[in-house]
């Protein structure tokens, strides 16, 4: 059927060419072909795969296996197999991950991530030696892990001469939804139809070949096949159209032409579509049980004879055959040959197990055992779709009822982890149909509470699951306990459950039996009462960060809760420490979080370059690893960023945050989003607007209300308040906050109170409190520092005392332009000038002129790190690194990466950087 002529599809074909020739030249690309069974896709690729390497490009396939889609890693196991030559030169971590991923060496696989960097160093390095274009077949049957992984490539193909076509059925298959350029194929045109059909079967009648060309309606595999369909037994299928659709009346000509083979060919034919890409051997091995008489290869020659299979391999000449055989077989039939393959492989307990389970109609303990274990190998693997599938089909096979729920929830529990909430309400649905022990109670508590988050919370419930979890954590289990506090902790954070709610969630944090320097505990009370508890909570931080870390995602989760606190600097010092672990650990989920964190603290800190590198790699990351709430939160604080160095794109950050916060109610973006708002508006002058957005985040009536970030936004808004003639409302709330500002430690509410007071008092008693807010700022908070000796400069100003205010007002431009805070530099400058003094522009640094990438990458390379290195921790290729180097070089003036340091000398990451 294949190695026809390519008739049409002129436009795709030069696409393709164009794609495979820039490849070979060194930037290479990726590309999703998508289109209806047999539109031609394959056809399209083998032209392109043929075409590349008569150029010398060096072609590896891997194929999707519909038998194999619960197998994790399956896919990438075939290409790995193929560049097996290069693993040994993977960096040592990267090499475990990935072999440990295809299920070469027993080892847990620390995070997919890991793996997919570890699969773009091997192609790459590949592609190094020789053009390489990699081609993922029938990409609709491919296991999820190899997807993930492939997509996570496939976006980082950059510099390399490296191309991926990935084809696929799906128009919303999970590498087109990952952003890839998708080539959709749609039927062939009429003239081209005629075409194919002329050169299939010449010298039809008129009458015929219309009927034909109208039934083929442009799918060139019914144009080939319908001809042939219509000289056999399935005649009467392909001329008449009935209800099914084109591709199931297609099967139908196939399985017609089956039904005439003799029983052995029949029989391993069955086997070979059930059995993935197995060997050939297993499948005679498993005909020879199944039949009872000895079976050999000579049962594929009538297949091969018929055109179904290829004379090299015995492999099916299209997917359809496979699935008709699949169609045409009784269940009975099916789950005979499913028995029969289990018994033929030895030695992999996934497949044989698989293959059990396929073949048991009812209830079985010990099948299900045995797909329970292959759930554990599927996780320690990464692959955790693989593992869901299994337990779920493991459940489903389970008499026990309380062995049943356990394995539902676990199966949930994976398809919350996975992002399918979907998939994760049904199960628990199904599990609280049963009777549930406490523990599994508080499991599924978890589960739909962690469904739910992001959304308003139901303050009774929230505050339920947190006494939950003290009851489970005081029956011993402490880590589940901990993880169910941490949901409703978090609850309370996206939404706003109400003082009472609080309260008892506080109250739950309290009592929870772990000791009190668990970094977990430290962490979760900083959040759920960072002000109400906050004796303790800032020293309880403070120990941490004393004690060594070896826990990543501890340092990330107090780092979170520093934030909360009102401690910017503490928080950033804590991801500063989490990131290169994260890094090294590829856990990108949790990496982007943690520079979310860091990009929020540094816009804290008014840190503006560190702030938008943080910023733009972990939109980036969050995007790429499915978490629409960072992302929304990261764009909100590139609303803040720009407000701070007054660049107008603030207004558009904002709004895009707010689009993507809205629908789930995501509170915190709303408030910071209006942080960002206020603050711009304040640094024009347009003091009444930033009153309004200001006064958003302190009205508890308000979506963008926040019971703890408002902390951060006191001083803006009395200054906002007190020259837009609001000042009675800022002097209330103050008042209000007075109380809490007493009990706590946290710097940015004590800062603000300080401020907003200097600001509210009658003009000519403030000296000493402007004097009081500057000495209380933290020396680790310069920009807070800069900010009071601004509002000090101007009230000397006023108060004709220019000498003194120039001084003060120095002091903070030269703080505010070393951070990158402009629009509070020009602030500092248009009261300078109103001193009396000059005070010329600053140029804008060389190092200005890079995107963030480039000046990550700079950096990295500054502190001598080799390309590898950079793309290692930066997760792209050291091709991708060198374009980046090249291209800076220009816009930095310098000729090598020796130079780099004496240029980047002002840009050092927060918190060296800031603190200057
Ligand atoms: N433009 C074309 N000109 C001539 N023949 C074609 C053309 N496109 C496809 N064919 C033929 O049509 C048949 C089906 O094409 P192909 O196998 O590429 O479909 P497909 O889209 O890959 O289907 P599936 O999704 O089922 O894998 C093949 O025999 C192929 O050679
Ligand atoms: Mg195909």
């Amino acid at each position: 059927m294949h190695r026809r002529a390519l008739l049409g599809r002129d436009t795709e074909r030069r696409t393709l060419a164009a794609l495979v020739e820039q490849g070979a030249a060194g930037s290479g690309g990726a590309t999703v072909i998508t289109g209806a069974p047999g539109i031609g896709k394959s056809a399209l690729v083998a032209e392109a795969a043929g075409a590349a390497a008569r150029g010398g490009a060096r072609v590896i396939t891997a194929v999707g296996v519909q038998s194999e889609e619960d197998l994790p890693c399956a896919g990438l196991h075939q290409l790995v197999h193929q560049l097996r030559d290069g693993i040994d030169d993977l960096p040592g971590r990267q090499r475990t991950a990935l072999l440990a991923a295809v299920g070469l060496v027993d080892e847990a696989v620390p995070d997919l991530y890991l793996v997919g960097l570890a699969a773009l160093t091997l192609l790459t390095d590949a592609a190094a030696k020789a053009p390489l274009l990699v081609v993922v077949e029938d990409a609709h049957w491919m296991d999820r892990a190899s997807l993930d992984v492939l997509g996570f490539v496939a976006r980082r193909i950059e510099s390399d001469p490296l191309v991926l076509v990935a084809v696929t059925r799906r128009l919303d298959d999970r590498l087109s939804s990952a952003g890839l350029p998708v080539l959709h194929l749609g039927p062939l045109t009429d003239e081209v139809s005629g075409e194919v059909l002329d050169a299939v079967a010449p010298g039809l009648g008129q009458q015929v070949r219309r009927r034909l060309l109208e039934e083929a309606a442009g799918n060139p595999l019914a144009l080939t096949e319908l001809p042939v369909a219509l000289q056999s037994v399935g005649g009467a299928y392909a001329l008449n159209p009935g209800p099914l659709p084109l591709t199931a009346r297609l099967e139908r000509t196939f399985t017609a032409r089956v039904s005439r083979l003799p029983a052995d060919t029949r029989a391993v034919l069955l086997l070979s579509a059930l059995n993935g890409d197995g060997t050939m051997d297993e499948c005679l091995a498993a005909a020879t049980r199944m039949l009872g008489t000895a079976v050999d290869a000579g049962a594929f020659e009538a297949a091969i004879g018929a055109g179904l299979v290829e004379a090299q391999g015995a492999a099916f000449k299209h997917p359809l055959i496979r699935s008709a055989m699949h169609h045409a077989a009784t269940a009975a039939e099916r789950q005979a040959a499913h028995a029969a393959l289990a018994a033929a492989l030895h030695g992999q307990p996934d497949r044989q197990a698989w293959h059990r389970a396929a073949a048991t109609a009812g209830l079985d303990e010990r099948v299900a055992r045995d797909l329970d274990s292959t759930a554990g190998r599927a996780l320690r693997r990464g692959g955790v779709a693989a593992a869901l599938a299994a337990l779920r089909r493991a459940a489903e096979l389970t008499k026990d009822p309380s062995v049943r729920a356990d394995r539902l929830l676990r199966a949930a529990e994976l398809a919350l982890e996975s992002g399918q909430g979907d998939v994760a309400t049904h199960l628990l649905t199904q599990a609280r149909s049963l009777e549930l022990s406490v523990r599994d109670r508080g499991r599924a508590a978890w589960v739909s509470i962690a469904l739910a988050e992001g959304t308003r919370g139901e303050g009774a419930a929230t505050a339920e699951l947190a006494e939950l979890a003290v009851e489970i954590a005081a029956g011993g289990e402490s880590t589940l306990g901990l993880r169910m506090l941490w949901s409703a902790v978090l609850q309370c954070f996206w939404g706003e459950p109400g003082p009472a709610a609080l309260e008892r969630v506080a109250a739950a944090a309290d009592r929870m039996p772990v000791p009190a320097d668990n970094a977990d505990l430290v962490a979760l009370r900083a959040y759920s009462a960072p002000v109400e508890r906050a004796e303790g909570v800032m020293e309880g931080l403070a120990g941490q960060l004393e004690r060594s870390s070896e826990n990543a995602e501890g340092d990330q989760l107090l780092g979170a809760a520093a934030v909360t606190v009102g401690a910017p600097a503490l928080a950033s010092r804590f991801t500063a420490r989490s990131l290169d672990a994260l890094r090294a650990q590829g856990r990108l989920s949790m990496l982007a979080r943690a520079l979310c964190v860091q990009a929020g603290s540094a816009a804290r800190l008014g840190d503006v370059r560190a702030g938008s590198l943080a910023a733009e790699e972990a939109a980036s990351l969050a995007r790429e690893t499915g978490q629409p709430l960072v992302h929304a939160m990261v764009n909100a604080i590139r609303a803040q960023l720009a407000a701070v160095s007054g660049d107008p794109a603030a207004e558009a950050w904002a709004a895009e945050a707010e689009r993507e916060a809205l629908p789930s109610g995501g509170r915190p973006v709303l408030a910071i989003m209006q942080m960002a708002r206020g603050q711009a508006a304040l640094c024009q002058g347009r003091y009444g607007d930033a009153f309004g957005h200001l006064h958003r985040v302190f009205d508890p009536a308000d979506p963008a209300f926040h019971s703890w970030l408002r902390f951060y936004a006191v001083a803006e808004l009395v200054e906002a308040a007190v020259r837009s003639e609001s000042a009675e409302v800022a002097r209330d709330i103050v008042r209000e906050l007075t109380p809490l500002g007493e009990s706590t430690s946290s710097p940015a509410l004590l800062c603000g109170l300080r401020l907003g007071r200097a600001l509210l008092s009658p003009q000519d008693a403030a000296e000493p409190l402007y004097r009081a807010a500057l000495d209380a700022v933290p020396t680790d908070w310069p920009f807070e520092g800069a900010r009071a000796r601004l509002a000090l400069g101007e009230w000397l100003r006023r108060h004709r005392r220019p000498a003194e205010s120039r001084v003060a007002l120095r002091a903070a431009r030269e703080i505010f332009d070393a951070l990158g805070a402009s629009a509070w530099a020009e602030r500092a400058r248009q009261e300078l000038r109103a001193a009396g003094a000059s005070s010329p522009r600053q140029d804008p640094a060389a190092v200005d002129r890079l995107t963030s990438t480039e000046l990550h990458v700079a950096q990295l390379a500054a502190q001598g790190l080799t390309n590898r290195e950079i793309g290692e921790r930066l997760y792209v290729s050291p091709r991708t690194v060198s374009t980046h180097l090249q291209r800076m070089f220009p816009k930095l003036g310098v000729t090598s990466r020796g130079e780099l340091a004496a240029v980047l000398g002002a840009t050092t990451t927060y918190p060296e950087g800031a603190a200057s």
